[in-house]
């Protein structure tokens, strides 16, 4: 497994598997590496002859009362993981590297998509995730890059940002990877407790029971919606949203719609938690 810090060489190591006829497999990652990151290197490997992960910290995407400081940086633990899970390539650019003029003056936006549920509590995030993604596509120029479903709404606008540039990039999702008590994997789970990570299963036992009312015929979406809230309160989380949405186009699901998918984001202390489940009324 080769390190690259800089673009310059990246691209040149790049351009070596291009040449030689070698599909190239993208995982972009944040670091502070789980199982759920890994999972998705093992799908890039299935998919490609080479692989590369990125880790870099991205500034943009996060608001100004976030925690882009305090976010868990484990660069020698990621290392290892990548190693032991058999990636070619791991890019870790500096700042420079990625905004070499910043602030930057272009920014990619995908409309509509990015301004509902998580883009409606974290105004701008998505923008910084579309401008960072592009960047890093236009970096590696992968065949496929793959995303965790685990981020549904992220996932929804780089694919729609991928067709829109006509990026020549297959988009790959990947399924949730989750604890056994069933709380999904995440970087920010590290901020909890034992016992809250123990209590933040509740998410996904939420998600079920939301699941199962809508199977036994609950149509009232938006009655469902607060129940799932006042449950969510009931065991002390602040829940920022529960939506009934459309998988397609993120938007709220009315009765007759097929394809739904149940998002729920909620703080537990001051850790923000997101998870969802699909499922098909038809
Ligand atoms: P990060 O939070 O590090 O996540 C990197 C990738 O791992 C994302 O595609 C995310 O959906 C996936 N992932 C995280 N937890 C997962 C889980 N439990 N199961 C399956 N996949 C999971 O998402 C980002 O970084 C950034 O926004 C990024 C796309 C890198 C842009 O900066």
């Amino acid at each position: 497994m080769i390190v690259v810090n800089s673009v310059q060489t990246l691209r040149r190591l790049i351009q070596t598997h291009r040449d030689m006829g070698h599909r190239i497999g993208f995982v972009p990652t944040m670091g502070n590496l789980h199982a759920g990151h890994l999972s998705l290197v093992q799908s890039a490997k299935q998919q490609a002859d080479i692989v590369i992960v990125s880790i870099f910290v991205n500034p943009t995407q996060f608001g100004p009362n976030e925690d882009f400081d305090s976010y868990p940086r484990t660069f020698e633990q990621d290392q290892t993981l990548l190693e032991q899970e058999g990636a070619d390539i791991v890019f870790a650019p500096e700042l420079k590297e990625v905004y070499p003029n910043w602030p930057n003056l272009t920014k990619v936006q995908v409309a509509e998509l990015g301004n509902n549920h998580c883009g409606a509590s974290r105004p701008g995030h998505f923008d910084g995730v579309t401008t960072v993604v592009s960047k890093l596509f236009n970096m590696v120029r992968p065949d496929c890059a793959v995303f965790g479903q685990k981020d549904f709404q992220q996932l929804a606008i780089i694919r729609r940002m991928t067709s829109d540039l006509n990026f020549d990039i297959e988009i790959i999702g990947a399924p949730i990877v989750r604890e056994d008590n069933g709380l999904a994997m995440s970087s920010r789970n590290g901020y909890l407790s034992k016992d809250q990570k123990q209590q933040a299963s509740f998410i996904y036992q939420t998600l079920g029971w939301m699941k199962q009312q809508i199977n036994k015929g609950e149509r009232d979406y938006r009655s469902l919606e607060q129940a799932a809230i006042q449950r969510l309160a009931g065991q002390n989380f602040k829940p920022d949203y529960v939506h009934i949405a459309r998988q397609d186009n993120l938007e709220l699901a009315k009765e007759g719609d097929e394809q739904l998918v149940i998002l729920i984001a909620a703080f537990m202390d001051k850790v923000r938690l997101i998870d969802n489940i699909t499922l098909d009324t038809k």
